[in-house]
């Protein structure tokens, strides 16, 4: 029998291309940049399985091509990139690899929390480019991390990973969520609030919601407005979370102190993009779940997905059902 063909999108970790070829035909887009769209177009006519990542578009276009898809997994937490809604209408499984990433996240998560208060890039840069004369009683001063407040946008496994680093640190935890989480609050001692309130009363401020109609530019001009002088906002879930535009301003007017950011609107983000020019952010190219051991677990379990998903059996990571 004819062996089903799947396509991968980028470069893998080869034992999940091995794992693949066991039971499928596959062809891999060998260059180290995502697919151009065109390429992908073509390639998806006559796949029966898509392995893609977050740089491409999942969309009715791209549907309209695959004629013969039956299953897309992709190799992220989040999928905002792919029209859930047309996968299902067209019976096409859609997997993802929750869980495995949450503390190889949380912990970039809290690391880019620590940079941004502590000006570690900052204080790099000032070293590296020769500007050190002499210490400072105030050079380079940053903010308290130990018993600060942080609030916690999206308490899912990736919050409530980076809940767990924050009581080492003895911080109060806030959190803000689509549902309250009395397990968390139990065992965490996490308070809930309303967004406004949390911004209100947080130092840290971490954005870590998936992006949903709802979350897109969830924190603009007049949720920044509610956050304090000395407050610090980390975003490490998606860019179109915040409004950029807003908080350029917020940063450069002081209307908070320092942004660590490691997710953009469009990614990359281009080097002359006006954030990157502020000494108050730390730029991250979007490297939350980039640990050696945790990609190649989320590169296998995309797989397990995908062969599940194409042999007819049940996948135990599954968006739509
Ligand atoms: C995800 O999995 O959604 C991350 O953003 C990429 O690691």
């Amino acid at each position: 029998m004819e062996k089903a063909k799947i396509y991968i999108t980028r470069k893998i970790p080869e034992e999940a291309i091995r794992f693949l070829q066991k039971d499928f035909e596959v062809k891999v887009w060998e260059e180290d940049r995502p697919v151009p769209r065109e390429i992908l177009l073509k390639e998806v006519r006559n796949v029966d399985g898509l392995y893609v990542m977050l740089t491409e578009k999942i969309d009715q276009e791209l549907l309209d091509y695959a004629s013969n898809l039956k299953a897309v997994s992709i190799m992220a937490v989040g999928y905002d990139n792919i029209d859930v809604s047309r996968l299902t209408e067209k019976g096409i499984s859609l997997t993802y690899t929750p869980g495995v990433l949450s503390d190889t996240t949380a912990d970039l998560t809290f690391a880019l929390l620590m940079a941004t208060a502590r000006r570690i890039t900052e204080a790099n840069r000032y070293l590296l480019e020769g500007k050190w004369e002499s210490w400072g009683p105030m050079l380079m001063a940053g903010q308290d991390i130990y018993g600060a407040t942080i609030g916690i946008i999206g308490m899912g496994r990736i919050g409530e990973a980076l809940a767990k680093r924050t009581t080492g640190f003895d911080m109060k935890i806030l959190y803000h969520n689509r549902n309250r989480r009395p397990e968390i609050e139990e065992r965490l001692g996490a308070e809930y609030r309303s967004l406004d309130d949390l911004l209100r009363e947080s130092d840290f401020v971490v954005l870590l919601t998936p992006l949903t109609p709802e979350t897109r530019n969830l924190i603009g001009e007049r949720e920044l407005g509610f956050m304090k002088p000395t407050s610090i906002l980390i975003n490490a879930s998606r860019g179109a979370t915040v409004d950029e535009d807003a908080l350029y301003q917020a940063l450069v007017n002081k209307k908070i102190w320092a942004a660590g950011l490691d997710v953009f609107h469009h990614e990359p983000v281009p080097k002359d993009h006006p954030l990157l020019q502020l000494e108050n952010v730390v730029a991250l190219p979007h490297i939350g779940s980039a640990s050696i051991v945790t990609r190649k677990k989320m590169a296998i379990m995309a797989a397990e997905g995908l062969r599940d998903a194409l042999l007819g059996n049940r996948p135990k990571h599954m968006v739509n059902s």
